[in-house]
C-alpha cells in the first residue's frame, strides 16, 4: 500500500513529519535512486528503496520490537547449550527476534528484542554509546569517595572505565541502591566497576534501555514498543557521533519489582527454577560468565 513519502520517513524514525518535508525539499531524499523534491510523492514501502543522504531507510511496518522485563535467573539469549532458563521462556512471540545487548544471568530489567537486525546492531554498536542506567544494590553504605572514584574512572583488566553517573538512590535495611550510568556495554562492566572500588553487588536492575522503560511490567512480562518509542530509538541511532549523550538517563526510574510477591512468574508449562544449591563456606569461587 502506498503512502506519502514524508509519512514513510517519519515512521522510519528519520525525523518528524515536518522535518521530513524539509529534507525532501532540500533534495536529500531519493526513491529508487532518483531525487524526489515533491511533497505529494507517494511510495510503496514493500517495493521502493528510499534513502536519505544515501542511507537506506528500512520499511518499519515489517519489523517487530519488544521489551522484556528479564527476570534474574535466566540468560538473555533465546537458547542455552547449558539448558538454563532463557528469555524465550518468557518472550512467547512468533517471530525470530534478536536481543539488543545482554544482561547477566543474575541481573534483571529492560532488554529489547527485535526482528530488525540492523537496528539491533546499531543500538549495540559502541559508536552508538548511549548511556545505560542501572540501579545497583550494594552491601552496606557506599562512602562518598567510592562514588567519586567510580565517576573519576578506574583501571580494569581490559582498559580504563568510568561511570557517567554514580549516586545514592535509596537506602535499604543493610544495603544501598546506587544509580550508576555507563556509556558502553563491556561485559560485567557495572559489577567490575563496583568491585574495583570495593563495593559488593547484591542485585543489578536496568530500569530502561534507550529510554524504553519496564515501568508497569512484572518480571518475566513483555510488551510491544509503541510506534513513538520505535521512532525515537531509530532517530537516536541516526545521530552520528552523539557518543554517550545520545540518550540521556531519565531522572525518574521505576523500582525493581520486590522479590516477595513479585518474583518472576514461572514460564508457561514449566516448573519454577530450582533454588541454587547453598555454597559451602570458604573462599568464594570467582567466575566471569559473558554478559552485555
Ligand atoms: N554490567 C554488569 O556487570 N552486568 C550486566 O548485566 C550489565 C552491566
Amino acid at each position: 500500500m502506498q503512502e506519502r513519502l514524508q509519512k514513510f520517513l517519519a515512521r522510519g524514525g528519520v525525523a518528524s513529519r515536518r522535518r521530513a518535508e524539509e529534507l525532501i525539499a532540500e533534495g536529500r531524499v531519493t526513491v529508487n535512486s532518483a531525487c524526489v523534491r515533491e511533497l505529494g510523492a507517494r511510495v510503496d514501502p514493500a517495493r521502493d528503496l528510499v534513502a536519505v543522504d544515501g542511507r537506506l531507510v528500512s520499511p518499519p511496518a515489517a519489523e517487530r520490537y519488544y521489551l522484556l522485563y528479564k527476570p534474574p535467573g535466566c540468560v538473555t539469549t533465546l537458547s542455552d547449550p547449558q539448558g538454563r532458563r532463557t528469555a524465550a521462556d518468557y518472550l512467547r512471540v512468533g517471530e525470530r527476534v534478536f536481543p539488543v545487548g545482554r544482561l547477566d544471568y543474575d541481573a534483571e530489567g529492560a532488554v529489547l528484542f527485535t526482528t530488525d537486525g540492523a537496528l539491533a546492531h546499531r543500538l549495540s554498536h559502541p559508536r552508538f554509546g548511549h548511556a545505560r542506567t542501572y540501579l545497583v544494590k550494594v552491601k552496606g553504605e557506599p562512602r562518598r569517595e567510592q562514588l567519586e572514584r567510580l565517576r573519576a574512572g578506574v583501571n580494569l583488566e581490559d582498559g580504563p572505565a568510568r561511570a557517567l553517573e554514580a549516586a545514592l538512590h535509596e537506602s535499604a535495611e543493610k544495603n544501598t541502591w546506587i544509580r550508576l550510568a555507563v556509556g558502553e556495554g563491556r561485559f560485567h562492566l557495572v559489577k567490575r566497576l563496583c568491585e574495583a572500588v570495593g563495593l559488593k553487588v547484591q542485585r543489578l536492575f536496568r530500569p530502561e534501555f534507550g529510554g524504553v522503560s519496564v515501568a508497569g511490567l512484572r518480571p518475566g512480562a513483555f510488551r510491544e514498543l509503541s510506534p513513538d518509542e520505535v521512532a525515537s530509538l531509530r532517530r537516536a541511532t541516526l545521530k552520528q557521533g552523539s557518543g554517550s549523550d545520545a540518550v540521556r538517563p531519565r531522572p525518574a526510574l521505576p523500582r525493581a519489582a520486590r522479590r516477595h510477591g513479585h518474583g518472576p512468574p514461572p514460564a508457561p508449562g514449566d516448573a519454577p527454577p530450582p533454588r541454587p544449591a547453598r555454597r559451602p563456606r570458604g573462599p568464594a569461587r570467582r567466575r566471569r560468565p559473558r554478559s552485555t
